[in-house]
């Protein structure tokens, strides 16, 4: 089977970035088919830790095509400082591949970001201000400008530049936002983006298609957890793109013949970054262990991550929208030398258990979890790479995971480094 997805089965931040690597090495093809740089995965390799934010993050093997699909928001300011550091690295990006049809996020996006959130007040969704909200907001509104649009001739460029300008100084000023854009200033800046960008921008579906009807490796990462999908996830409190694999299909624009196997990875405890309901959060010192031995921290804003039990229930949800064949457990080191684990199994919701996952995010917020408490383990795991040298009680866990999903866990990630793994052979 040619195509697989490696998606986060929470609220992002589960460790993609190091199951993507572990994969891209045998895949022809790494592809980002949503989201932008609100993303930020982390690779560590030789002890040097990259982060990545929209190339994605097969490109650090040297036979892997790396593609920004047509479902992403391309902040080509930011991309191009990405690939830099890259190339200063001596990693080439001749085999980064962006779609012509890929959303660009222009400076206005990330000032309207900010001042949305603002005025959002006490209900601040959060975000990460790299404008992704306003961005996929102009594309449904079909105001926004695609990456092709840079190879447009100057003239036709500056006409549609003014139009926008004039649209969104007067929403600026609405939001009592002292924005004063010049058609003239952006053009100067797309030009310079141009010229950068323009040997990489391509018609990727056809790319994307003719490498899956010839039988390549391709593997699509996902770049948010499904609880932020935009439909499926706690709304508002969500990123703007469907980040389940159902959008590899739109996103990537490949066709419904080729199927596609999702290893879904989960981390072995819970984050959430930003604001919205978090049911098993803990402010105790359990959640100072987790936050401080798993270095909760955001890639992309440094921002602390709130941290808390594993919540099966809700990563059940997220297995039935996403189909996973298995999964990819990680940070299961950080759990050590807690004396007493929980999971939860289930939510009460004023007294009564909850069949589904619910769609109100206000609900959510008064779901009281159900926990199944099982027995720790002292003995530091970080490195192991034999699923026999576990500890009993870390095995149990394991085990436990794998009969209320219904799945097995085919891949444990027992620290950062891209050694740091056990890979069940059989089992993917
Ligand atoms: P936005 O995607 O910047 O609009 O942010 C919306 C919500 O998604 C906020 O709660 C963010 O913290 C969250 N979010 C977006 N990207 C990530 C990510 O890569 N990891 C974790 N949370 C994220």
């Amino acid at each position: 089977m040619p195509a697989l997805a490696v998606v986060g089965m929470q609220w992002g931040d589960e460790g993609k970035g190091k199951i993507t690597d572990l994969f891209a090495e045998k895949s022809d093809y790494v592809v980002r088919f949503h989201g932008g740089s609100n993303a930020g995965h982390t690779v560590e390799v030789n002890g040097v830790a990259f982060k990545f934010h929209q190339i994605p993050s097969g490109i650090l093997h040297r036979r892997t095509t790396a593609v920004i699909a047509n479902g992403t928001v391309v902040d080509a300011e930011q991309l191009i400082s990405e690939m830099d550091a890259l190339e200063q690295q001596g990693y080439s990006t001749s085999r980064l591949w962006i779609s012509d049809r890929a959303q660009l996020v222009m400076p206005y996006h990330r000032a309207l970001d900010g001042a949305e959130e603002r005025l959002r007040g006490a209900g601040a969704i959060g975000t990460t201000k790299r404008g992704i909200g306003p961005c996929y907001a102009d594309k449904a509104a079909r105001n926004g400008f695609r990456v092709g649009e840079l190879l447009w001739d100057e003239g036709r460029l500056l006409e549609k530049l003014k139009f926008t300008v004039a649209v969104k100084n007067a929403y600026a000023n609405a939001l009592s936002e002292s924005m004063q854009l010049s058609a003239e200033e952006l053009l100067k800046n797309m030009l310079k983006w141009k010229e950068r960008l323009a040997p990489h921008i391509t018609d990727t579906a056809y790319m994307l298609n003719a490498a899956l009807a010839k039988g390549k490796n391709v593997l699509f990462e996902g770049a948010h957890g499904i609880l932020l999908d935009i439909d499926h996830g706690n709304y508002p409190f969500v990123t703007s793109s469907n980040t389940v694999p159902g959008n590899i299909y739109t996103g990537a624009g490949i066709n419904t013949q080729q199927r596609v196997k999702v290893l879904g990875v989960v981390k072995a405890y819970a984050t959430r970054v930003g604001a919205g309901p978090f049911p098993t959060e803990l402010q105790d010192e359990t959640g100072q262990h987790l936050a401080e031995k798993g270095a909760e921290f955001g890639t992309t804003t440094g921002r602390k991550r709130r941290c808390g039990w594993l919540d099966l229930f809700a990563v059940k949800y997220c297995d039935m929208l996403s189909g996973t064949s298995s999964i990819a457990l990680t940070k299961l080191d950080v759990l050590s030398g807690l004396s007493s684990i929980r999971v939860a199994t289930g939510y009460r919701l004023k007294g009564k258990l909850l069949k589904h996952y619910p769609h109100d995010a206000l609900l959510l917020s008064e779901c009281v979890p159900v926990y199944k408490e099982m027995k720790g383990w002292e003995e530091d795991i970080t490195g192991i790479t034999k699923y026999r040298d576990l500890p009993t009680n870390a095995v149990r866990y394991i085990e436990f995971i794998e009969k209320y999903l219904g799945k097995p866990v085919s891949v444990v990630s027992t620290g950062q480094s891209r050694s740091s793994t056990i890979v069940r052979k059989g089992i993917l």
